[in-house]
């Protein structure tokens, strides 16, 4: 068991902050053996305000503790989003191993002023792995050159020239700055104009290369609020090559992470290696401030491991939960060789009682199916496939609580990727989410829920005739 509580929505296997109001993870980086999550955070409210850096750890991304703020706001600003590295040749001169953090610091006085500059980059530093910090006396260390929306700094090591490169979100494109010692930046280059998604403001970029067969290809995620493919916040990302100045995108597409409503500022832990290992924010602005949780609002979602694809002649990321997901102990149940016709109800087999679950399916050259989980109270939430549009959905219309927002229930879809005629899902749901990897991650969707009792009926259901499910794979999580 994880730690177990009596909210109704509190989840079992993802982070939440005891109290107060979380939205973005932020500067999330490995160390001696510890995974570092901080947080965009208002201790004092459960709706957004004045932002702090709130800090929780783990050291297998699932089982998190939350310790004291990091990050307090100050003269200049409170804490806006950012990332942190660790400084393994001391470049800055704050200690060999320094645990840098660089943010944007946002003024509202300034903005109220009428001031176009509220928004500068400051960088701050912990010489005891995360428990303290420094705030760096030269700050800001990038002045805004009057872009109203200038924010959340990702700042990753450039070997090839023993450089660090910031990835800034400025309003509607990308600027890159370099810099040696993590105080005097240079401005690189820019990004975006005329490519991707701009339904919004940029938000919470991220740069890092990954290998597809021997190859490197860079990564260029850009979160974009509003304008998900779904409504609302989401996260994009582009593939390209990086040269240590600039970023050219392979095309112009615009492809995204997840195609859930309720993934956002997703980005990656650094000092991971090879590995890149990433998390989001679950839930969507269009209606994270009034989802009914009582005395904390937002969770993150299942961390992920990122790799690449290569379908149709382009790159595409595909997103697996991280292997410690797999690794929990829970009651399991598999199902072979299951044929459906109408509807296969799996409760009695299963005993999933508690909703919390992960579940593992293979179906054979599906033409429809939906796995439909609901509870006595008439609340339902559906998960599936439609080969005639060559789709996958999530359906939260009925799935209990939803009229909190008009931009909530709804039917939300994406599409498949693989190519394949036989269609392997996982499924990993908790007390208030549903996170749906398909195709080992091609399509990934994330989709908050409050249903008014736990889903624990489990059924499949399937217009065609004779469906065949290889296997089903079912294993408890509370
Ligand atoms: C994204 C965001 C960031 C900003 C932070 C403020 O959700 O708007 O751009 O730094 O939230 O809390």
């Amino acid at each position: 068991a994880q730690h177990n509580n009596n909210e109704p929505y509190r989840p079992v296997f993802h982070f939440t902050p005891k109290s107060g109001w979380m939205n973005d993870p932020n500067g999330m980086v490995y160390y001696n053996g510890i995974y570092h999550l901080f947080f965009q955070y208002n201790p004092d409210s459960t709706v957004w305000g004045p932002m702090h850096w709130g800090h929780a750890v783990s050291k297998d991304l699932v089982h998190w503790k939350e310790l004291p703020i990091a990050l307090y706001p100050d003269s200049l600003g409170t804490i806006f989003s950012g990332s942190a590295v660790i400084d393994v040749n001391n470049t800055a001169g704050f200690g060999s191993d320094a645990m840098v953090a660089i943010f944007t610091q946002h003024n509202p006085e300034l903005e109220k002023n009428g001031s176009d500059k509220f928004q500068n980059q400051s960088i701050a530093f912990s010489l005891n792995g995360g428990k303290s910090w420094t705030k760096y006396k030269g700050n800001p260390v990038i002045k805004n050159p009057g872009i109203r929306d200038f924010r959340d700094p990702k700042v990753s090591w450039y070997a090839p020239a023993k450089k660090w490169i910031m990835t800034l979100a400025t309003l509607d494109h990308i600027t890159f700055y370099a810099s040696t010692d993590l105080k005097h930046w240079q401005k690189e280059s820019t990004f975006g104009k005329g490519s991707g998604a701009h339904g919004g403001v940029w938000e919470c970029p991220d740069l890092f290369p990954l290998t597809y067969k021997g190859r490197q290809v860079w990564v260029l995620i850009v979160n974009v609020n509003p304008g998900g493919p779904n409504g609302g916040s989401a996260t994009q990302y582009f593939t390209g090559t990086f040269d240590g100045h600039q970023f050219k995108a392979d095309d112009l597409q615009t492809k995204w992470l997840d195609y859930g409503p309720d993934e956002y500022a997703g980005v990656t832990w650094s000092n991971t290696g090879e590995t890149k290992l990433f998390i989001g924010w679950m839930s969507n602005w269009e209606y994270a401030q009034v989802v009914p949780t009582k005395s904390w609002r937002s969770a993150t979602t299942t961390p992920r491991e990122l790799s690449l694809e290569r379908i149709d002649n382009q790159y595409l990321i595909a997103s697996k939960p991280v292997k410690a997901i797999d690794d929990l102990k829970g009651q399991t149940k598999i199902l072979t060789n299951l044929v459906v016709n109408g509807s296969l109800d799996l409760t009695q087999s299963a005993k999933m009682d508690k909703g919390i679950f992960q579940l593992d399916l293979k179906a054979i050259k599906p033409a429809d199916f939906a796995i439909e989980l609901s509870n006595d109270q008439g609340d339902m939430v559906a998960i599936g496939y439609d080969k005639s549009r060559n789709v996958y959905y999530i359906d939260r219309t009925q799935s209990g609580l939803t009229a909190f927002s008009k931009n909530f229930a709804g039917k939300h879809t994406a599409p498949r990727f693989a190519k394949n005629d036989i269609i392997n899902l996982k499924l990993l749901v908790d007390k208030a989410s549903v996170e749906l990897f398909a195709d080992d991650g091609l399509t990934t969707m994330t989709s908050i829920i409050f249903p008014h009792a736990p889903l624990n009926k489990i059924k499949i259901n399937t217009t065609q005739k004779n469906l065949a499910i290889k296997k089903v794979k079912l294993k408890r999580l509370e």
